[in-house]
């Protein structure tokens, strides 16, 4: 009784702050901005809320490219709001904000949304889209395209650091992160693979079949996927328990059995990378080889890959690049895109430490090769890795020289400060974003060195440095 008298007089007392508080602090419901603050693009992502899920119901024809269906946004409010944004660029039908309708204008990618009363800040949202429209007819301001579609009305929504806005409405940005629900019906015959574990096909009306796919871990939205086309789908048990779903193209042609030599092997290259960088952030495996792409991208729990990347035969070490972004760029992703040496470095260098393990050389071996590879007038060593600038992300600089400066700091602090750093950096950011400064002063916590210089020379310093360091002049 005591105890409950007390605890009514604080949360009444704690009630009377944040009203006190509010009313003060936002006097006036202000518009959410149009970007979350990203230097390199200023309109990425959007103020005022924070999402936590996202339930995107589509209908596809492959025949006709249509794309239609809904997608439910579970949100809180972070400030009061008149109006707030949605980053999209397919045509909008209507739009609820929780139930009641909302104007909806759209222009350059951002949809404005305002419901007809403020709402107040720290609330629960639900926001309702209905959409329709072609998505490889809609370009971004630049004239781009990011949306894909291949032979036989193959349809890919893949890309980096954008492809959400072109089939989901959303707060496009890596530090929003959020679980998802993912269903597209198609055409008996085709098939849909996304992220997380299959939750199964649920038959249509028409005699279209649903796709069911849910992620359940925090995925930024550029991470999140859809693949549509004629697929053959594994499905097997990692030694871990999870579920493994990978795919392959039926067009694949000769390139068919060093795609299933590579991405069928991604359970040991997840065992290997999880003893080096600590447990496997997510809850399911897998990957997608494409004709309809030309890169790959570490989609979260299920990369795709172009199945050029096995035109010379196997190639683990592709499967190892993307699987290792697993820790680096999507458990751990980049705080704004200017930190992309985070995901692109890491991953390249965990390959060389695949290469390893396979015998191929030493991870010290491979980068030095990469460093004597690339002569001093050669324009790689023309790039700041810790801030290429925006459209030069996946500049071969982020990627080689990136993976030379972990070479670097492992030849200067020794092995096993260098993989307590690592293991500590994935443990500590898990799930959440990171910094080039925040890695650097982790780095020197754990080690006890002064790495200024190394950093400043490798990362923000152009001109080739002078080596990468002697592991033999370790203590
Ligand atoms: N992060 C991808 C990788 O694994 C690169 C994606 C490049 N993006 C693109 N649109 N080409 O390296
Ligand atoms: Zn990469």
């Amino acid at each position: 009784m005591f105890l409950r008298s007390r605890l009514t007089l604080a949360a009444t007392a704690a009630g009377l702050v944040t009203v006190l508080l509010g009313s003060t602090a936002s006097a006036v419901p202000a518009p959410g901005a149009p970007g979350i603050g990203d230097p390199y693009y200023p309109t990425a992502g959007n103020g005022g809320y924070d999402v936590s899920h996202y339930n995107i119901r589509l209908t596809y024809n492959p025949a006709t490219d249509l794309l239609s269906g809904s997608t439910t946004i579970l949100a809180r409010t972070t400030q009061e709001l008149s109006s707030f944004n949605l980053d999209f660029l397919l045509p909008v039908k209507s739009v609820r904000v929780n139930n009641f309708v909302a104007k909806a204008d759209a222009a350059n990618g951002e949809v404005v949304v305002t419901p007809p009363a403020p709402l107040a800040s720290g609330r629960d949202i639900t926001v309702v889209v209905q959409y329709e429209g072609k998505p490889s007819t809609v370009k971004d301001a630049t004239g781009f395209t990011a949306w894909k579609r291949g032979p036989d009305g193959a349809a890919l929504a893949i890309d980096e650091p954008n492809i959400a806005p072109w089939w989901f409405p959303s707060n496009n940005h890596p530090t929003d992160k959020a679980t998802f629900d993912v269903s597209v019906a198609v055409p008996q015959g085709v098939e849909v693979l996304s992220n997380g574990t299959f939750a199964g096909t649920t038959p249509q009306i028409n005699g279209w079949v649903r796709w069911n796919w849910r992620s359940a871990r925090p995925q930024a939205p550029y991470l999140t996927y859809i693949v549509i086309g004629q697929f053959e789908v594994r499905q097997s048990t990692a030694p871990n328990g999870q579920p493994v779903i990978n795919a392959y193209g039926d067009d694949l042609g000769a390139n068919a059995e060093s795609a299933r030599a590579s991405v069928e092997r991604t359970p040991e290259v997840i065992e290997f990378l999880s003893s080096v960088f600590g447990d496997y952030p997510f809850e399911a495996q897998g990957g997608v080889v494409s004709t309809g792409v030309g890169f790959a991208l570490e989609n979260q729990t299920r990369p795709v890959y172009s199945t050029a990347f096995f035109r010379r035969g196997a190639n683990t070490s592709v499967v190892s690049h993307e699987l290792a972004h697993q820790w680096f760029g999507d458990s751990v992703s980049v705080n704004t895109w200017r930190n992309i040496w985070l995901n692109e470095g890491f991953a390249t260098y965990a390959s060389y430490m695949w290469a390893e393990s396979q015998g191929e050389g030493t991870a010290a071996e491979i980068a030095q090769y990469y460093y004597d590879s690339y002569p001093a007038d050669h324009p790689i060593w023309q790039v700041t890795v810790a801030d290429p600038g925006s459209g030069n992300e996946f500049d071969s600089a982020v990627y080689d020289r990136g993976a030379m400066t972990l070479q670097a700091l492992r030849n200067a602090v020794g092995d096993s400060a260098f993989l307590q750093i690592l293991r500590t950096w994935t443990a500590q950011k898990r799930y959440s974003t990171g910094k080039i400064e925040e890695f650097i002063a982790l780095s020197e916590r754990i080690s006890g060195k002064p790495l200024y210089d190394l950093f400043n020379t490798w990362l923000f310093t152009k001109g080739k440095p002078a080596g990468l360091g002697n592991p033999a002049a370790l203590s």
